[in-house]
């Protein structure tokens, strides 16, 4: 608790001056009454450990854990949800009678996305991964979950996505190959950009052949423009192609919901977040 009794909640992550985590969990405090505060933590990753410890300490309640430590945080968890050891990643720690629990709401915020906000259908689609790094691992349980035909991870790095493929071959089909590889004779639902490529300002050869008019594509990046995956896929005739802003709030609501226990209207929320940010 803060020294005016409010409870206090943040993200950390290096750097996150960036983060959009602050204006969402204030406008979800403000729409379901809830007192709370919630910072923007800046720690470099080797202060990840002691930050989180003395946040604690502190009595703070809650936090979400960003990049580039979502991997590292689940090693100082007392416990871990199923979710989160299947991502190999943690994005919310609650802290509860002295206790650290971890799980990830990063999977469930994109399948709500996709399903609620976007009205995809997922079973029997099949779906294109591009990239297998972090993001990937993170999304490839809660797809198969949502008895989709296929996933296919396409990889500038084979091995990756081979070691993806050796992951989840126990729950359901998957397979790697590289950009190169993907070819147009399956037909691809949803391909979805999980590199951090336009992060870095590359614009790698997407993979041409997996696009046609019937495929919706969805860049798990975002920004205030379109990224250059979003802008490459709507030049190809894909379907539609939108940006990861919906999957941002809605792993921030579930997040909100293991802090508080209630659930914020996140239509609301992005609808606020769509006016900001144009
Ligand atoms: P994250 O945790 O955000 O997923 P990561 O683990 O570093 O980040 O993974 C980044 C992914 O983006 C990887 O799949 C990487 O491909 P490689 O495995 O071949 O490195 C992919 N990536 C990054 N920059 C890329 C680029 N310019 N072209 C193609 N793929 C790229």
């Amino acid at each position: 608790m803060a020294s005016d009794g409010i409870d206090r909640y943040g993200v950390m992550g290096y750097p996150v001056s960036h983060s959009r985590s602050p204006v969402i969990h204030r406008l979800f405090a403000l729409q379901t009454g809830q007192n709370l505060q919630y910072e923007l933590l800046q720690v470099a990753p080797d202060k990840l450990q002691n930050a989180v410890r003395q946040f604690q300490r502190t009595g703070g309640k809650g936090l979400n854990i960003t990049v580039p430590h979502k991997a590292e945080v689940a090693r100082i968890v007392d416990q871990m949800s199923e979710r989160a050891s299947r991502a190999g990643a943690v994005n919310t720690l609650v802290f509860q009678d002295g206790d650290i629990f971890g799980d990830n709401t990063d999977g469930v915020g994109l399948i709500r996305d996709l399903i609620t906000n976007l009205g995809i259908q997922l079973r029997d689609t099949n779906v294109l991964i591009l990239g297998a790094g972090g993001a990937t691992r993170g999304i490839i349980a809660p797809l198969q979950e949502s008895d989709v035909a296929s996933v296919t991870i396409a990889n500038r790095t084979l091995s990756k996505a081979r070691d993806m493929v050796t992951l989840f071959k126990s729950s359901g089909s998957i397979t790697a190959c590289t950009f190169d590889e993907v070819s147009g004779q399956r037909s691809y639902g949803l391909v979805i950009n999980a590199t951090s490529a336009g992060v870095k300002g590359d614009s790698p050869p997407y993979p041409e052949a997996a696009i046609s008019k019937e495929t919706f594509c969805y860049d798990l990046s975002y920004g205030l423009t379109p990224t250059p995956f979003s802008r490459w896929a709507a030049e190809r005739g894909a379907m539609r192609s939108v940006m990861g802003w919906g999957m941002l709030v809605e792993q921030a609501a579930e997040s909100f919901h293991l802090w508080r226990g209630v659930r914020p209207d996140t239509v609301s929320v992005l609808k606020q977040m769509a006016i900001s940010a144009s």
